[in-house]
């Protein structure tokens, strides 16, 4: 098989490409490929090795033309694929979600959420400021209102999206004393069960969580859900946290929420239109924001290498790769 691989990425993974006369192909850029670099690079291939940061569309499937069989994607989130123009086409789509990816993001929020807490990003600025060193900056010393913030233990935690990272989320929230409640399409008794956590409606738990913390995938249905309207329901003083995708919050909205004083805070790890961030957003010091890593753990990065490569050699060998995303093109895939 023509395979494109649309940046390098990290451990020795992609050599495992190089079987059975494979021809691989690399960008030679440490960066995202530009729009018309990906047409003139995906000609002619049999299979894509993306990056969440490729926009793979029905049309650039067809520049590449009616042998290109699959998009192996190097994300658990594939909303950067059409996935529905791939299987229109017979293409398979696969993601790489682990156990290891999902640990990752959901310590990631974690640390979101102590740092929002605790104030670490600020306080940190704090001592760095200039005259540290002279003793005219800041910090002059232990002082009984610096950066207070609320306990984390007892307060309650609202994840909106109960998949495997939230679910995640939702058990490390045990060994703080947080109550937990959830939002998904249905109630899960089952996990209610096994986490301790609760269901409750969408208003309930953006009125009762002093942590609003997000984990649905990208579609139709959810961009843009957190809003003016959503945005007003939540609990004044309260924290929302996006390691999500950027678009399911209406950043302009989270802004005017943010400067008026209900929310005390949000971390970020996703933005609306990445890797642009505005100008206002940055300027709030009580966001903390980190440039999509949530992933980025060694652990998950080296099974996210080892998994976006072992679909690819699973299917030029015929064999149905374990992470198809579109399940439904099996049978009728192009061969
Ligand atoms: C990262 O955002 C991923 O979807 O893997
Ligand atoms: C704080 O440092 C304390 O000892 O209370």
């Amino acid at each position: 098989m023509k395979i494109l691989v649309t940046r390098k990425i990290p451990g020795n993974h992609l050599e495992k490409l190089n079987v059975n006369g494979n021809e691989v192909s690399v960008s030679e850029f440490d960066r995202p490929l530009t729009a018309a670099e990906l047409v003139e690079k995906v000609k002619g291939m049999d299979a894509i090795l993306s990056l969440l940061t490729d926009r793979i569309d029905g049309d650039l499937m067809d520049v590449a033309g009616p042998q290109l069989k699959m998009i192996s994607n190097y994300a658990v989130g594939f909303d950067n694929v059409d996935v529905k123009a791939a299987s229109d086409r017979g293409i398979v789509v696969t993601n790489t979600p682990s156990d290891e990816v999902n640990e990752a993001v959901a310590e990631h929020t974690w640390a979101l959420l102590m740092a929002l807490a605790r104030r670490v990003v600020e306080s940190d600025e704090f001592v760095r400021q200039e005259g540290y060193f002279t003793g005219k900056g800041g910090y002059k010393g232990w002082e009984p209102d610096l950066f207070i913030g609320p306990s984390v233990k007892g307060r309650t935690l609202g994840i909106i999206g109960l998949g495997r990272i939230g679910s995640m989320v939702a058990t490390r929230a045990k060994g703080y004393n947080m109550t937990v409640l959830y939002n998904k399409h249905e109630p899960d008794p089952k996990a209610e069960v096994e986490m301790g956590i609760k269901f409750a409606s969408m208003d309930e738990l953006l009125s009762q969580s002093d942590f609003v913390s997000l984990h649905v995938p990208l579609t139709e249905q959810t961009r843009g859900m957190i809003n003016k309207e959503t945005l007003a329901k939540m609990k004044q003083g309260s924290y929302l946290i996006n390691t999500a995708r950027g678009p399911v919050v209406d950043e302009s909205d989270l802004i005017e929420v943010l400067k008026s004083g209900k929310l005390a805070g949000a971390g970020l790890d996703v933005f609306e239109s990445e890797p642009q961030i505005s100008s206002e957003l940055i300027a709030i010091p009580n966001v903390i924001m980190t440039p999509h890593i949530a992933s980025a753990t060694w652990e998950a990065r080296n099974k996210m290498g080892e998994q976006a490569v072992s679909q690819i050699l699973a299917l030029a060998t015929d064999q149905k790769p374990e992470n198809l995303v579109n399940s439904e093109v099996w049978e009728k895939r192009r061969k």
